[in-house]
């Protein structure tokens, strides 16, 4: 085992600060020395958590690829396993424990094998304690900020096997031009900012990925349109609060509507973003996006809560009322628009009343779909510190109640597409049926038809002849594209 010394471990206290330095834009380049290094090896890499993480895997996986490996087909035959993993809740840190404990003994079977752990586990101090205690099978842990650093970590275990534990916990740069291995060939994930300044009492993220900063407009736009010359169709933006674009820019006024619009300009067929905030969801951004028809139709605005208690609690920054008006504009604006949310029960301190307070605001606004979470307390968050007299099984049959009450939603909203014709952005064939292909519509409802393979990435019209709570099925009208 090397020394760990010029390497850094993560700490919490760091990860707090916000001292607002200037965000460094650094145009990443390959090193020549990397490139060959994986010739004839191959990497798997397993991803956790949000849409941030699953764009961060395609960096990764290209990174991989620019030093020349390629795919493995399974955990027996890879020489570089990454977990990415996430740290939203306990039972997502669970799972990647159990993985590390499985695959083990495939070190034994297959020795120079490096296993690495990535993302926003890696950034939090204890469990990266635990991980250099009891996971010796893990040879590199790197965080969030430091994903292009992979290929040197890699090349110094060529040079000389030993542990590598290196994590900022600093505000975050921003790096540019890393290489991007898309796993969809007509859908691209466009991050346009990183980190998270909201700090929710209950969240980890603001730890985990540094301070909200945005990405340049030329940056984001000259991706995009070589996205649309390589002849992509659809994107989503990526932020943990998209709404905060360009706040952060020190001389220019650019915000999130001013990108909307300039992206919608670039000829891309389908845009959408995610995620939101309600309480920066401003007004141009509703008009942008009745404006644009390829702005799609949907929207997804975690609530967290009905109850103004509670929000209060959470550090929401918005009331019930200002939810509800924000719903309102929007409907108006982009008539028919999907909304769905993310909603927590069980928050320290929710009572019945609050509770009731969010199923209310669940049947006011007709969420068509939601994420719905017991509250998990997050080591180094307030909320964490928050007494929780509720039991396991109160926090249980909440969940289940609200979770009957949002399929429910779920079904109103697919059974509103029935007899009406939709154009489907082909996916593939359908996991459960073969013979069926899949693919999204504008408002982000899963169609099911029988089609012909040929149709993969491509949009057809498709008439919706049954709703059902989780997909719509169809017959394909015509080869409109
Ligand atoms: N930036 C996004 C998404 C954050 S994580 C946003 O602000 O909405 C996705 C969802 O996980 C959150 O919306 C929230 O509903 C849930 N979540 C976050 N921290 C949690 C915690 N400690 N316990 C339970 N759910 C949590
Ligand atoms: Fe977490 Fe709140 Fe930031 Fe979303 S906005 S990532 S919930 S702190
Ligand atoms: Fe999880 Fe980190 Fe995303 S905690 S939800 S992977 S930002």
């Amino acid at each position: 085992m090397g020394k760990l010394s010029k390497y850094q471990a993560p700490s919490l206290k760091d990860a707090r600060k916000r001292i607002n330095k200037e965000t460094n834009h650094i145009y990443y380049e390959i090193k020549d020395e990397y490139i060959g290094l994986g010739n004839g090896k191959t990497y798997l890499l397993k991803t956790y958590g949000c849409q941030g993480n699953l764009a961060d895997s395609e960096k990764i996986s290209g990174l991989l690829e620019a030093m020349g490996y390629t795919k493995a087909r399974s955990d027996e035959d890879s020489d570089v396993i990454i977990f990415n993993t996430c740290a939203i809740r306990e039972n997502a840190e669970n799972r990647v424990f159990g993985e590390l404990g499985r695959i083990k003994s495939l070190k034994k079977k297959r020795p120079g094998m490096i296993m690495a752990l990535c993302g926003c586990m890696a950034q939090e101090e204890g469990i990266v304690e635990e991980i250099k205690k009891k996971y010796h099978q893990v040879d590199i842990v790197f965080g969030t900020h430091n994903i292009h650093m992979l290929p040197e970590y890699i090349a110094s275990i060529y040079k000389r096997p030993s542990r590598i534990i290196d994590v900022y916990s600093f505000e975050g740069d921003i790096i540019e031009n890393l290489p991007q291995l898309h796993d969809h060939p007509k859908k691209a994930w466009v991050n346009i900012m990183y980190g998270c300044d909201e700090f929710c009492t209950y969240c980890i993220v603001p730890y985990t990925r540094g301070k909200e900063r945005s990405r340049l407009p030329k940056d984001i736009i000259k991706e995009v349109e070589d996205l649309v010359s390589k002849g992509y169709i659809e994107i989503t933006l990526l932020g943990q609060n998209v709404n905060a674009y360009g706040k952060d820019f020190v001389d220019t006024k650019y915000t999130f509507s001013n990108l909307l619009e300039d992206l919608s300009k670039t000829g891309i067929e389908r845009i959408r973003f995610t995620t939101s905030h309600p309480r920066d969801l401003d007004d141009s951004t509703i008009e942008v996006m009745g404006k644009y028809p390829n702005i799609m139709p949907h929207l997804h605005l975690p609530v967290q809560s009905g109850s103004n208690k509670i929000l209060k609690k959470m550090n929401r920054k918005y009331t019930k009322e200002e939810y509800l008006e924000k719903i309102e504009k929007l409907r108006k604006s982009v008539p028919g628009i999907s909304i769905t949310t993310d909603i927590i029960v069980a928050f320290p301190g929710e009572e019945e009343q609050d509770f009731e307070e969010t199923l209310d605001l669940v049947r006011k606004v007709g969420f068509e779909g939601a994420y719905t979470f017991i509250y998990s307390p997050r080591v180094g968050t307030p909320a964490a510190t928050y007494p929780n007299p509720l039991t396991e099984d109160e926090k249980k049959s909440r969940l289940l109640k609200l979770n009957d009450l949002i399929n429910e939603g779920f079904y109103e909203g697919n059974k509103r597409f029935e007899g009406e014709v939709v154009k489907v952005l082909v996916d593939g064939p359908s996991d459960k049926d073969p013979s069926m292909l899949t693919g999204y519509t504008p408002h982000e409802k899963v169609v099911n038809f029988p089609g012909d393979i040929s149709l993969v990435g491509k949009i057809v019209d498709v008439k919706i002849s049954k709703a059902y709570s989780w997909h719509l099925r169809g017959e394909i009208l015509e080869q409109s594209k």
